[in-house]
């Protein structure tokens, strides 16, 4: 089986038209690809997984992820990926691999993190700091449909400190928005 990314952009297109929907899922990739790149794991997998975790939320959003398996499927994916992308449902009754909670810990951190660097005067991760995201975290109000406490637990379960991963993702995501293959479809902006 081929994980590259081409192929996986190319599926990912051919299921999800939205571009905040696109741009949520190369967020994810990102931060995939670089805790893959920590862990010593294989980047293009684990990348993949990222970038194909939403692929069936438009289609059905009410269902989601109940039809990604299909969808894979008949992409030419294994059943392991289709499992592994299944298993960032909340309600996912196993325990998860590393590579599944880390889907989970950076599934809603990704967009919180772009969320903080849009409300910056010059709307760029460039600048972001640790400490200004965590101001924000605690402040209920703002991104309130991110839910914090799957953040939290998800961090936690995956033994990592808050803040640490905070700053890791934030630093993933400001360095990859600067790549040619993230060019196209701009995370922030
Ligand atoms: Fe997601």
């Amino acid at each position: 089986m081929n994980y590259n990314r081409d192929q996986a952009w190319k599926v990912l297109l051919q299921h999800v038209k939205s571009e905040v929907l696109l741009k949520h899922c190369l967020a994810v990739e990102i931060a995939m690809r670089a805790y893959a790149a920590k862990f010593g794991e294989e980047v293009e997998y684990w990348g993949a997984v990222g970038l194909l975790h939403d692929v069936d939320f438009e289609k059905y959003p009410d269902d989601h992820p109940n039809h990604a398996r299909e969808i894979l499927t008949a992409a030419g994916y294994d059943s392991q990926f289709a499992t592994d992308v299944e298993a960032h449902a909340r309600d996912w009754q196993q325990e998860r691999t590393r590579l599944q909670g880390t889907l989970l810990a950076v599934d809603e951190l990704t967009g919180f993190i772009i969320a903080c660097a849009l409300v910056r005067p010059d709307k760029s991760l460039d600048n972001l700091e640790v400490k200004s995201v965590m101001k924000k975290f605690k402040d209920k109000a703002f991104a309130r449909a991110v839910n914090r406490e799957t953040i939290s637990t998800s961090a936690e379960a995956l033994q990592v400190d808050l803040k640490e991963h905070i700053e890791f993702v934030t630093q993933a995501l400001a360095a990859a928005v600067k790549m040619p293959q993230y060019q196209e479809l701009p995370l922030v902006g």
